[in-house]
């Protein structure tokens, strides 16, 4: 496969088209924001691992039949993926309060929740990503009521897979974000990253984080917390 031209360029990712057409190539890099984009940093070869971190989360979730536009990992930071159109919503799906969650409704960060919460965030960053509802979401045009109901169902089984697979290695999966992209074909499938990016870990013993939140909150040992993640996957 041939790389072509660039197509788009996020803050953490680069998307590449290719020689054939239904294929693009997305590329990690170390860059790394918060707040949206209010705070810039590197996180020395987070690409390499976020790389390495989503396309074996991508194969545990294929094993599952969850449909997605991985396809391969073709080296350090360079992931081959099935082009697709982003819908342009942030899922998030929450276990433990935490986060935006805990400040908006006043809870203590780690609070048990009586049910797991499945959130929509309209994906637009100029006006940071504000938290939506399913018919906002319909209202607007950015999706219908039949895809986020697909949507949360595949949503819903990643969770439990990904709590389950997590656990066995001593991590909670407190909350994380998703993306879903639609084929030509008009199929929804799981698009974007699984990463310390875009997921709150924490130690299960510990409660020690070993996310992004590292990053956000100036916890130091961030690269650390990412080589740990990988280490436990691996
Ligand atoms: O900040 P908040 O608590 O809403 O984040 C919930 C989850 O979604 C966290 O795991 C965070 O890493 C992820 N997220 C993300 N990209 C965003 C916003 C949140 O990956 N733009």
């Amino acid at each position: 496969i041939k790389q072509g031209k660039q197509l788009y360029e996020g803050k953490a990712k680069k998307v590449f088209a290719t020689s054939d057409k239904d294929l693009v190539i997305i590329h990690y890099k170390d860059d790394a924001t918060a707040f949206n984009g209010e705070k810039k940093g590197q996180i020395e070869d987070k690409g390499v691992m976020n790389n390495k971190i989503a396309s074996g989360l991508f194969e545990l979730l294929k094993k599952s039949k969850i449909p997605t536009h991985f396809v391969s990992h073709l080296n350090d930071r360079d992931m081959l993926c099935k082009k697709v159109k982003i819908i342009p919503l942030e899922v998030i799906v929450r276990n433990v309060a935490a986060g935006s969650m805990a400040k908006r409704l006043g809870l203590k960060e780690g609070t048990k929740l009586k049910t797991t919460v499945f959130e929509l965030s309209y994906k637009d960053d100029s006006l940071g990503d504000p938290l939506i509802n399913d018919s906002h979401a319909v209202a607007i045009g950015a999706s219908t009521f039949d895809e986020i109901e697909k949507i949360k169902k595949i949503t819903f089984k990643i969770n439990d897979i990904l709590s389950a697979f997590f656990l066995k290695r001593g991590i909670k999966l407190i909350d994380f974000k998703l993306e879903f992209g639609k084929t030509p074909d008009g199929k929804i499938v799981l698009a974007d990253e699984i990463s310390p990016d875009t997921c709150r870990f924490w130690d299960a013993k510990t409660n020690e984080k070993l996310d992004k939140d590292r990053f956000r909150r100036d916890l130091g040992n961030v690269k650390e917390a990412y080589i740990e993640i990988l280490n436990r996957i691996g």
